[in-house]
């Protein structure tokens, strides 16, 4: 019944095949894409890996005729034939091997299919979680096999740079004892220690950093990274870093060596010639200018400061938020006063609430005058002063928010990419690169009632700004540095403390008492002292990075098996129950249990 390879090699891949191959006898293995049954002659359109063929099945071989006539879609087959040009009049410029056939002589039927529960067909519009639920099926779509290969090269071309320029592959534990990033950790329990608990680890981060002190010099590895965090289109609990470290450098070294492995993917990949250095931006300017530490500079719409010009005005809500240490500031949408409507700008109120903002203020440029909820609370002089501050002419629309700083820039930040998205403003062709650098070392975290590392803690201070640690810390800024591409924070990176002294006081400075960062940190600490190298580095997000190269919309689409919002993998359904009995041996009982 199942008919085997046994006798014949397969000679080519599908589209591997040109006319400079007919009249070649070839031996081709694959998925049934498609079946047409013209009776009297069956076409088949065969595919493998590299794309699909035509296969022509006539009555010449009455048993292989019959064979042919009982292929459904997806059954996976041998074909034996010998390559034909096709007539002028059927050529099919859609199909890269449009211009030739396999008159075939041979069928084997090396596997049945059932009727798959959607078409396997580029740019399926089917549901994801049906996809997900048969990802097997889902990975057979041109598109989808595709972003694996691109996937698969830029590994190899990551590996060769890096091993060119004096770095070697180490693997680091997966089981380990939790690095914090910032994230929850994936725990693992212990069968042979009860009670006790492996991490996953969140980055190889404190590995990375004991290789530089055992003296290897440069180390890379594509690590995968755990986080049990929310899920995002640009996030998954299980991701892929490109992950480097490096010895007797700064941050220009770290920086200018690393552009060069991106300019070389893109142009590898993409065949585009990226702009080298890179733009390097200031945290501050990031924020100021766009409202974001990942700005997308693909677009203008950039934030201005209004705060002075507005400070003494009318509006009690302008001035208590500079009062209480916030800001006014604003953003011009130019050219879209007539086609952003009075509903889209509720609208657009309605999207800034969701970053905190109390009110979206706005100011109408039109050709017979200013049209504002605001105006009867500004002077016509203070009006002016906005219109000028914000470069406003006819047919430009202001779009104010006045609050806490980090609502306004989050809440303007977001709006000026939601206007661009809406507005067209964006050029997908482009690939803005761009370097932040000096972000703020820690930043204070409400909840906790605390600073936290903004990075990580084992990221260094900048030089002239250790002073502050003690009396201002939230002022010290970090030699850390973020790369981004058109507004996602592609990697990040950092020159780090190498004695012990600095990593105490960081640990002090973020709340972690002496005792407890030698409780957890001890090892590292420790290895300070015996002669560490001033070291620093970075990682890239290897999904995100395949993302942009391949323009999805989702890290989901590049990864082979990936998870859904809730953390689940829908065709595995991981994770499941375990035996009582493996829970016993672990020492553990849940709550879930009856
Ligand atoms: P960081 O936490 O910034 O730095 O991570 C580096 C990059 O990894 C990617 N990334 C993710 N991708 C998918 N899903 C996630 N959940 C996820 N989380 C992070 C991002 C990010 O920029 N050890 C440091 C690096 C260093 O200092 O050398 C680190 O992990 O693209
Ligand atoms: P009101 O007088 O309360 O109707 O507010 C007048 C305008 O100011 C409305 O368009 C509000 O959306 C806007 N507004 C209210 N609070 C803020 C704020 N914090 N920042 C910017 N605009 C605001």
């Amino acid at each position: 019944m199942f008919e085997t390879i046994e006798g014949i090699k397969r000679t080519h891949k599908c589209a591997q095949l040109t006319k400079a191959n007919i009249g070649e006898e070839v031996v081709l293995m694959g998925f049934t894409n498609s079946v047409r049954n013209l009776g009297g002659l069956i076409f088949i359109n065969l595919r493998d890996v590299s794309g699909i063929i035509q296969c022509v099945f006539n009555t010449d071989n009455a048993e292989m005729y019959e064979k042919a006539a009982k292929v459904r879609d997806e059954f996976v087959l041998a074909v034996v034939g010998t390559v034909a040009a096709r007539d002028e009049a059927v050529v099919n410029k859609n199909m890269a091997t449009g211009e030739i056939e396999i008159i075939a002589k041979e069928l084997r039927i090396l596997s049945k299919a059932q009727t798959p529960p959607f078409y396997i067909v580029e740019n399926s519009d089917v549901k994801e979680d049906l996809r997900l639920t048969y990802r097997y099926l889902d990975l057979r779509r041109p598109d989808m096999q595709r972003h694996l290969i691109t996937r698969s090269k830029v590994a190899q071309i990551v590996r060769n740079f890096y091993i060119d320029n004096g770095f070697y592959e180490i693997e680091t534990p997966i089981l380990m004892k939790s690095t914090p990033e910032g994230a929850r950790d994936y725990l693992v329990p212990s069968r042979v220690h009860n009670g006790k608990f492996y991490a996953l680890p969140q980055s190889p981060q404190i590995y990375k950093q004991l290789l530089m002190i055992s003296g290897m010099d440069r180390y890379f590895q594509i690590a995968k990274c755990f986080r049990d965090e929310d899920l995002r289109a640009d996030r998954q609990p299980e991701f892929t870093q490109i992950d480097l470290e490096m010895s007797f450098v700064d941050m220009d070294d770290i920086l200018s060596l690393n552009e060069q492995l991106i300019a070389k993917i893109f142009k590898e990949i993409k065949g585009i010639d990226v702009e080298l250095p890179f733009l390097r931006m200031p945290y501050s300017e990031a924020m100021d200018r766009f409202g974001s530490d990942k700005p997308d500079t693909r677009f203008g719409l950039e934030i201005k400061d209004i705060s002075s010009d507005v400070k003494g005005c009318g509006f009690k809500v302008f001035a208590d938020a500079i009062d209480n240490g916030g800001s006014v500031r604003a953003i011009n949408a130019k050219g879209l006063a007539d086609k952003i409507s009075r509903k889209n700008i509720d609208a657009l109120q309605e999207f800034t609430k969701t970053y905190k903002a109390k009110g979206l203020a706005w100011i109408k440029v039109n050709a017979d005058g200013i049209q504002s909820p605001i105006a009867k609370f500004l002077t016509e002089d203070e009006m002016n002063v906005v219109v000028a501050t914000t470069d406003a002419q006819v047919n430009d629309v202001i779009f104010i928010v006045a609050d806490k700083n980090k609502v306004v820039f989050d809440s303007l930040g977001a709006l000026r990419i939601e206007i661009a998205k809406q507005h067209g403003l964006i050029d997908n062709n482009k690939f803005n690169f761009l370097w932040v650098t000096d972000f703020p070392l820690l930043e204070y975290d409400e909840e906790e009632g605390r600073f936290v590392a903004m990075h990580h803690p084992f990221t260094a201070p900048k030089d002239e700004d250790i002073q502050y640690l003690d009396s201002d810390p939230g002022r010290v800024r970090a030699k850390a540095y973020d790369i981004i591409l058109n507004g996602v924070e592609l990697g990040g990176g950092s020159m780090r403390i190498y004695n012990t002294d600095l990593q105490e006081k960081m640990f002090g400075v973020i709340g972690l008492s002496n005792e407890d960062a030698w409780e957890r940190f001890g090892f590292l600490l420790e290895a300070f002292k015996y002669g560490a190298p001033p070291h620093g580095g970075m990682a890239y997000g290897f999904d995100r990075l395949i993302m942009l190269l391949d323009g999805c919309d989702s890290i989901r689409d590049v990864m082979a098996f990936p998870k859904v919002q809730n953390a689940s993998e829908l065709m595995s359904g991981a994770p499941g129950p375990v035996d009582t009995k493996q829970l016993e041996e672990l020492g553990i009982k849940t709550k879930a249990e009856k």
